[in-house]
């Protein structure tokens, strides 16, 4: 079967957007990497206990899921890192809130281990839903009860097949599978109504390149065929293996055809309407990760929404990419903007001009040598 999203590729720019974006929406606050450039990608990964200097309870989970697990908290609370932490000196144990928090980690694990078999049913999130302090005693309704709407019997799903091919259809498979490379051009909107110009570059079958310039310098994301790297505050840098897999299949140039392939399981569900358009949910999974939620528009087949999740040591932390102006750009449908946001904040890519099929060198791609390693 052929086909299904044309966007595929925007997928793909938008994966390096997203870890760019992330990375700009974690911002100021967040610490230097432990695992800075000059540490071997390749080496047994450490653990977070190794990696910092005063983890006690969340000691044996990987290093690099420390920071993600602390934007999980953050974002279940509806606090900054500040709320808990010193800033720079986050191993202090001065505040409060965060030898609170100790006691609330081993607080879910043991619900959860006595409750639920150890899965992650209940987070943080479940009682303090955005709030420092949940809340204790229920509400009273503002508004006189509804009577419980006889809504219409839901209408059938179709199957997966059904939405991919639709999606494909929709895409443009025929004119996708002759693209070799797409650039685009355009501007990342957000922050406090800033304007930063970024480029996204993509070389089929695989490989993607954004630069997004910043007030503190040049970003860049990319997944150069076989693993991904960021430029950070200490130059260029692996991913870590989770990014690595998010940015992977943003990098397929031909996504939309892909699909199938890429999961081993895709189910349909019903879905709510966004912005007032009716969609279908198609959930696509892998063994032992996270659920890639994507929503089409139920009339037109294009991808409007993708919602994707960070595994954390406390539960997932959601990202979701709102896709619009599709245009048409050599019998592809391609969408012109993308809204990321993540609990935290959220920013608008508006794109100015594509190009397809390019000239762009391979050696774009690749990540250039870390500086030296400061001696110490
Ligand atoms: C609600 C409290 C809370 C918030 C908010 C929070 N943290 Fe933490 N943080 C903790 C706790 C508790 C630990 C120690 C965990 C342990 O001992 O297992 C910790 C540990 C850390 C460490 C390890 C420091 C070291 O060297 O030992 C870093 C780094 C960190 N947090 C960064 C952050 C960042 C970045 C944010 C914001 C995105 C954040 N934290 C938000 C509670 C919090
Ligand atoms: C079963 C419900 C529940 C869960 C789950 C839960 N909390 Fe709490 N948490 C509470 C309650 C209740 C309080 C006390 C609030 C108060 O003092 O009014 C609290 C207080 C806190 C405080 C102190 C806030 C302050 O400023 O006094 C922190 C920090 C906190 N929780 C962090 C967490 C973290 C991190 C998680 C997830 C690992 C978590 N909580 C999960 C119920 C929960």
């Amino acid at each position: 079967m052929s086909g299904q999203v044309r966007e595929t590729r925007l997928g793909v720019a938008l994966a390096a957007t997203v870890v760019a974006g992330t990375a700009l929406l974690a911002g100021a606050q967040t610490p230097p990497s432990q695992n800075g450039p000059g540490a071997a990608p390749a080496a047994a990964p450490k653990t977070a206990g190794e990696a910092f200097k005063n983890v006690r309870v969340l000691k044996d989970i990987p290093a690099d899921q420390l920071i993600p697990t602390m934007q999980f908290i953050s974002a279940s609370l509806g606090v900054e890192c500040n709320y808990c932490h010193v800033q720079g000196a986050f191993e202090k144990d001065d505040r409060k809130p965060k030898q609170a928090a100790r006691t609330m980690i081993r607080m879910v694990a043991a619900i959860d281990k006595d409750n639920f078999d150890g899965d992650r049913d209940v987070t943080c999130f479940t009682c303090h839903r955005g709030a420092a302090k949940p809340v204790a005693i229920p509400a009273i309704t503002a508004e006189e009860a509804k009577p419980a709407a006889e809504g219409p019997a839901a209408p059938a799903l179709p199957s997966p097949d059904q939405v991919l091919a639709k999606y494909a259809q929709a895409v443009g498979a025929e004119a996708l599978e002759k693209v070799t490379s797409r650039v685009q051009r355009g501007r990342l909107l957000g922050f406090g109504g800033r304007e930063m110009p970024i480029e996204v570059f993509a070389k089929a079958p695989d490989k993607r390149l954004s630069v997004m310039q910043t007030p503190r310098g040049e970003m860049i994301t990319a997944f150069d065929g076989s693993r991904g790297w960021l430029t950070g505050r200490e130059g260029p840098q692996p991913m870590s293996a989770a990014e690595t897999e998010a940015a992977r299949l943003d990098a397929d140039l031909r996504f939309p055809l892909h699909v199938k392939q890429l999961f081993t399981a895709l189910a349909v569900r019903p879905s709510e309407t966004i912005d007032g358009r009716d969609a279908v949910l198609l959930v696509a999974r892998n063994e032992g990760q996270p659920p890639l939620k994507l929503y089409f528009d139920a009339q037109t087949g294009l991808l409007l929404r993708e919602e994707r999740y960070a595994d954390t040591a406390l539960g997932y932390l959601p990202t979701r990419i709102d896709y619009a102006d599709y245009r048409d750009v050599d019998g592809v449908k391609v969408a012109f903007r993308w809204t990321l946001a993540r609990p935290g904040g959220r920013f608008t890519i508006q794109v100015d001009s594509t190009e397809q099929n390019v000239p762009v060198d391979d050696a774009k791609f690749a990540m250039p040598a870390p500086p030296p390693k400061p001696a110490g």
